[in-house]
């Protein structure tokens, strides 16, 4: 089992160079927000009720969107700074002993092997902890890691009251902080807000420990794109852009092909089976899940959708909230609006629009049709330009399309209505009442075909007036 480790994580600020009403770790990358990512890292060494994130600004925002249950939070009503932040989560934490894990907020790309390796980390009995550090090549913004003649840490110092030389100092510390619980209680009361900031620094603590004996050591890690803090919309676009390419490689090792991977937007929690193909330009958002062998072509987004085995999915298809079945195939340029199930073997053409409405297996809608609020039986011919007329203006209404029936070319159907199994619409009719089981539906008015008026308007008119070329 876990040792006794309580993470605390800092969530509580507005994020000021993100210039947002937003608060920053609301913001996404990856396909969810910052504060779940550094969550679901903090999963692997600690149990949820372990985990408390420190909120304060639209804190209410925050805690909803946390989707790890069992978590807890404490509040921070007013942003004093990050060694204030980690004292508003006193009352939350459990024991006074183990080890504290101290995580910034906007810190997405951690990896669980790196808080592993911060917990493992051994050094010497007396020390206060650790600390994970990198070297930059432009350290700018960080707070830098200052060290003793013998290479003990000393301070952090921040870059609004650092000193010149301590401004070129490269090894930045990371926002990633271990400490021993029982000497952080003791010591944190000794933090003074005495900086241009005036702030409480958690990194304050790195010298308030030293000076009492209690060094910290510092992890360095060579990878430092792991170690990104979040800050402007620049950094946040980066997070992004690692987070996806991640996600990308994952999948392409577990047996997925990626054509253009760099051109590909894949959500965190999107899965895909092997032998699957996902070509360029494709958006696999939220929870879609694909099973094995599946082709989605160029330009598809696919939100929340569920695809089995061996569906193709034909470019420019925009899908939400659906799912299609075994060896369907969409596309190209359909729409699923929300709520569809196309069964096994069936087919969506291009510019057909469904919204909740099941296709039964076997049938197909072609081309250019809208099929709202229905259900629809198997082996179903739904011919060009149907369309379902499921609003009158105030209400919803259904249409259900028994196994077998073949809708004409051009048909409306007004619901509420039903077409039995087996029934015979004939192109271009506009459906009022219910066609009984295998009945011919005629609701059209009848063709008048007039021998010779044509030529012979084409003659008086000759005479009339001639023609100008
Ligand atoms: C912090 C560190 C800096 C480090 C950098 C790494 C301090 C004083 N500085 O600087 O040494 O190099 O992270 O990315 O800690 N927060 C609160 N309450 C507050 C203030 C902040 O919860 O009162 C939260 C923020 O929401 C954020 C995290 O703490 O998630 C870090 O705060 P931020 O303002 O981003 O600190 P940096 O200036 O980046
Ligand atoms: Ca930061």
């Amino acid at each position: 089992m876990k040792e006794n480790v309580t993470v605390v994580i800092l969530a509580a600020g507005l994020g000021t160079r993100m210039k947002s009403k937003k608060a920053k770790v609301l913001h996404e990358a990856g396909g969810d927000t910052l504060l779940n990512h550094i969550i679901r890292a903090a999963l692997h060494v600690a149990a949820p009720e372990k985990i408390i994130a420190v909120i304060g600004y639209q804190a209410e925002q925050v805690r909803q969107t946390v989707r790890v249950p069992g978590i807890r939070f404490a509040e921070q009503s007013e942003r004093k700074g990050t060694a204030h932040a980690v004292l508003c989560a006193r009352q939350a934490v459990e024991s006074d002993g183990g080890q504290l894990l101290v995580l910034n907020g906007d810190g997405p790309l951690l990896r669980p092997a790196t808080l592993q390796a911060i917990l493992d980390f051994r050094c010497g009995a007396s020390a206060g902890g650790a600390i994970v550090t990198t070297e930059l090549a432009d350290p700018t913004g960080y707070g830098r890691v200052v060290r003793d003649r013998d290479g003990t840490v000393s301070a952090i110092v921040e870059q609004k009251a650092a000193t010149p030389e301590q401004l070129k100092i490269r090894e930045i510390n990371t926002g990633l902080y271990r400490f021993d619980a029982g000497l952080f209680w003791q010591f944190i009361g000794e933090v003074k807000p005495n900086n241009p900031a005036g702030e409480y620094y958690l990194t304050d603590m790195v010298e308030i420990l030293a000076t009492n004996g209690h060094p910290v050591a510092a992890l360095l890690i060579e990878d430092e794109r792991e170690l990104l803090g979040i800050n402007t919309r620049i950094e946040l676009a980066l997070a992004d852009k690692i987070l996806r390419t991640r996600k990308a490689e994952e999948l392409m090792l577990s047996g997925v092909t990626i054509e253009n991977p760099e051109t590909v937007t894949i959500d965190g929690g999107v899965e895909i089976g092997p032998d699957s193909l996902i070509e360029a330009n494709v958006q696999l958002r939220g929870a879609t899940r694909i099973g094995a062998n599946c082709r989605i072509a160029t330009g598809c987004v696919l939100r929340d959708c569920a695809i089995a085995d061996g569906v193709t999915i034909l470019p420019y298809v925009v899908a939400e909230s659906s799912s299609v079945e075994k060896k369907a195939s969409v596309g190209p340029f359909s729409r699923l609006r929300i709520g569809v199930e196309a069964g096994e073997n069936s087919h969506i053409g291009n510019f057909v629009e469904l919204k909740k409405t099941r296709l039964g297996s076997g049938s197909k809608a072609s081309h250019l049709a809208y099929l709202g609020d229905s259900e629809i039986g198997t082996n179903v011919n739904i011919g060009a330009g149907t369309i379902t007329c499921n609003y009158d203006g105030r209400r919803k209404h259904q249409t259900r399309i028994e196994d077998g029936v073949f809708v004409g070319s051009n048909s409306t159907l007004v619901a509420p209505v039903t077409l039995s199994e087996g029934a015979f619409i004939a192109a271009g009719s506009v459906i009022t009442n219910d066609v009984e089981r295998d009945a011919l539906a005629l609701g059209r008015a009848f063709q008048v075909n007039k021998q010779g008026w044509a030529k012979k308007r084409r003659e008086t008119q000759r005479e009339a007036e001639p023609v100008k070329s």
